[in-house]
């Protein structure tokens, strides 16, 4: 496949005319949450299902979702269910998923070691992983599928930022394929949490997951066993669990999941946007060829802004968060509806991302929608790839400066196409995957 047609729309699941009776929607569309959302979920600023034992409410508008998610966020600041059972088996209570006090506590503790101001410190993470991943793919063939090595890549820089050179790179790729693994099995979990039915109704697939997980941990507590000086990350992390091992091992594994899927994710559509967008390609890489030929520092990629731009469009077509999901700690009242405590309350970035109010031909890649100029024009709330409000994402800064790093890396040594007869077909997990990995075709830059 060449590059796509300028009128050519990236890959999109079909989105039905009307929705299937809202449980059974959902049940037909087995978890794949996003080819359940009919037309008008497009439209709409707020919508409810009626689940067998709460409500679900979607905030559809920027209003209404920093109502939500930033002034009451007392009220809604607790993970869903439905999030929590997907993720307690290999996070444990970690931050991600625990609110009020402890949440405030270990939110303290370790945000700063990520902080924008302190960027610097993982540069040369970022520099090594993007070098080794570039050799692991110079050595294998041409056409590869690209997603693999890019989670092992960023499982390779949150390894370097918490352990040092204490890990081998063989450790970050085995963390990445048992994530994976752990997703496949905790999928069908995640709509039986959302239904609000018995975790009876999951418990093949919560049999599976729970070895993944018991996996997983097991990895991440040899990687501690093993940790010489504490970087500071791990400082942050001792600091946040106390004295509690267990707690310790929990914001590990939850660090080392939210630090890598996520931008992992992010890299995979970007590259494929670009592998089938000829200009922006083409802006890319004049940029990226302006710069000395070795791995950026973060400074320098103060020199890449329109890469940054198609990294921001890329995330707004494929958030690799696809949902914000709360429920309610409290009764209260969100536009005409009462929302009961224990309500499910969500904002879709994947719906707000492509909604034809916010956005002018939404499912169309334009990376010039994040021009400075365009970007002050965009209401605020419309673009949520890293949350928003209290819980916004603690590692935004990092994972923006590593993307654009290997961004930089990548594209200086390869030319990129998609392999032949290939189109990804997005899947929302708890990340939003391509359904069947990415397969792109790479070959050396001027070879
Ligand atoms: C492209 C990269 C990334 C994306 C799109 C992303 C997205 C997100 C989103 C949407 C949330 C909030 C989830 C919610 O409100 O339910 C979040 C939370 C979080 N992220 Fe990221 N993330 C990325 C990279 C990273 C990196 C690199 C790190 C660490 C180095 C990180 C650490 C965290 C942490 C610790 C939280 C929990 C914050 C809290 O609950 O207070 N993320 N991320």
């Amino acid at each position: 496949m060449a590059d796509a047609k300028p009128d050519e729309l990236p890959p999109m699941p079909r989105i039905p005319r009307r929705a299937a009776a809202g449980l059974l929607g959902l049940l037909r569309a087995r978890g794949d949450i996003l080819s359940a959302f009919p037309e008008e979920a497009y439209r709409r600023e707020v919508f409810t299902l009626r689940l067998p034992r709460r409500l679900l409410l979607v905030a559809n508008h920027p209003d209404v979702v920093r109502d939500i998610f930033v002034l009451r966020h007392e009220t809604y600041q607790a993970k869903s269910t439905s999030m929590v059972r997907a993720l307690e088996p290999v996070i444990g209570d970690s931050l991600f998923i625990n609110h009020g006090a402890v949440w405030e506590q270990r939110r303290a503790a370790i945000a700063p070691a990520l902080h924008i101001a302190g960027l610097a410190a993982f540069e040369a993470h970022f520099a090594t992983a993007a070098e080794e991943l570039v050799e692991v793919l110079a050595s294998g063939p041409a056409e590869v599928e690209i997603g693999a090595p890019l989670a092992a890549a960023t499982a390779r820089v949150m390894m370097l930022a918490l352990f040092g050179g204490a890990s081998p790179p063989a450790a970050a790729n085995a963390l990445a394929a048992r994530f994976t693994l752990y997703q496949q099995a905790a999928e069908h979990l995640d709509v039986i949490g959302l239904l609000g039915l018995p975790a009876l109704f999951g418990r093949g697939q919560g049999l599976r997951a729970r070895t993944h997980a018991a996996a997983l941990r097991a990895m991440v507590g040899q990687a501690l066993e093993n940790v010489g000086t504490p970087t500071p990350v791990m400082e942050a992390l001792r600091t946040a669990a106390g004295d509690s091992a267990e707690a310790l091992v929990n914001e590990t594994a939850m660090m080392l999941l939210a630090g890598s899927e996520t931008a992992a994710n992010a890299l995979t559509w970007t590259l494929w946007l670009l592998a089938t967008h000829a200009e922006a390609r083409a802006q890319v890489l004049a940029e990226i060829d302006r710069l000395p030929p070795r791995a950026p520092d973060v400074a320098a990629l103060a020199a890449l802004p329109y890469a940054r731009m198609v990294l921001y469009e890329a995330m707004r077509l494929y958030p690799p968060v696809p949902v914000l999901s709360r429920e309610a700690l409290a009764p209260g009242r969100i536009r005409r509806w009462e929302v009961p405590k224990g309500s499910f309350v969500l904002a879709v970035p994947w719906l707000i991302h492509r909604h034809s109010a916010w956005w002018e031909a939404p499912h169309s890649f334009r990376p010039e929608r994040f021009s400075p100029e365009a970007a002050r024009l965009q209401p605020k709330f419309t673009w949520l790839p890293f949350g928003l409000g209290p819980r916004v994402c603690a590692g935004a800064a990092f994972g923006m400066a590593e993307m654009l790093t290997f961004l930089a890396v990548l594209l200086r040594r390869f030319s990129i196409a998609p392999a032949p007869g290939f189109v990804p077909r997005p899947r929302a997990r708890l990340t939003l995957r391509p359904a069947a990995g990415m397969r792109l075709l790479l070959t050396p830059r001027g070879g």
